[in-house]
Formats: structure tokens, sequence, C-alpha cells
């Protein structure tokens, strides 16, 4: 997958986590650019680690405004288990980054572009529908 580019359809009408989805795009632009540099390890575990950090930031502070805008059991649980079933599938990707870490990165690199899209267009957009955040927005 090519370089992953906020467009206003991503948009879910909610500031704080659509400025949270453009800071993982983010980190996934400067993790493409450090591989496209060539730089070693070292930086490609920088970048990882902060991608990673934030993503878990991103997660909770997610799962949280699901439930304080009145989301229901069954659908916060199901969102929680797709949030950490990717933490789970993320730590294996860092655990192999100990044997060759630019592999890894390209390889996190494009699960995480095309998670992450797929995740906020139908799972996040589909969440905020439901709790009528857009409705009470405008
Ligand atoms: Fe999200
Ligand atoms: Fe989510």
């Amino acid at each position: 997958m090519g370089r992953i580019v906020w467009q206003d359809y991503m948009s879910i009408d909610q500031g704080v986590i659509d400025s949270d989805h453009k800071k993982l795009f983010k980190y996934l632009s400067d993790l493409e650019d450090i591989l496209a540099a060539g730089q070693g390890k070292e930086a490609i575990q920088k970048v990882v680690d902060d991608l990673v950090g934030y993503t878990n930031e991103h997660f909770d502070r997610e799962d949280v405004l699901w439930e304080q805008n009145g989301a229901d059991n069954a659908d916060l649980r199901d969102h929680r288990a797709k949030h950490q079933r990717l933490r789970d599938m993320v730590k294996a990707y860092i655990y192999a980054a100990s044997q060759d870490a630019v592999q890894v990165g390209h390889n996190l690199h494009t699960f995480l572009s095309n998670w992450l899209l797929h995740h906020i267009v139908h799972e996040d957009a589909g969440m905020a529908r439901k709790i009528g955040i857009t409705a009470q927005k405008k």
C-alpha cells in the first residue's frame, strides 16, 4: 500500500477522533519516509514505538468517547475487541522486529495502513453514526 493520505470522506465529524486519525496517518508517513531513506534499525524502531504508543492512546480515548456517548454494551464490547485484536497483532510485529527491522517496518506499514483505513471508514464511522454524534454536532 502506498502513502495513506487524509481525505474528507474519512472524517467521522468528531474533532478529537479525526485529529487522532490524522496523527496516526502522519506517523505512518514518517515510517514510510524513514524506510524509503534507508535509515537503520534505530530510526525505524523509534517511529514504530511512537506509532504504537499513539495507537494505544487513541484506542483508549476512543473507547471512552463511545462509552460516554451512550454506545450500547454489545457495540462497545465488539469495538473494544477489535482494538484489542489490533494491539495483539501489532505486538507480534514488534516482536519480530528484533529479527529484521526493515522488513518488519514495511510489513507493519502495509498492515496498519490497511487496517486503520478500513477501521476508520467502516467501524469508527459506524459507531459515530450509531451514537448520533454527527447529528448532535450539527
Ligand atoms: Fe479510531
Ligand atoms: Fe476504533
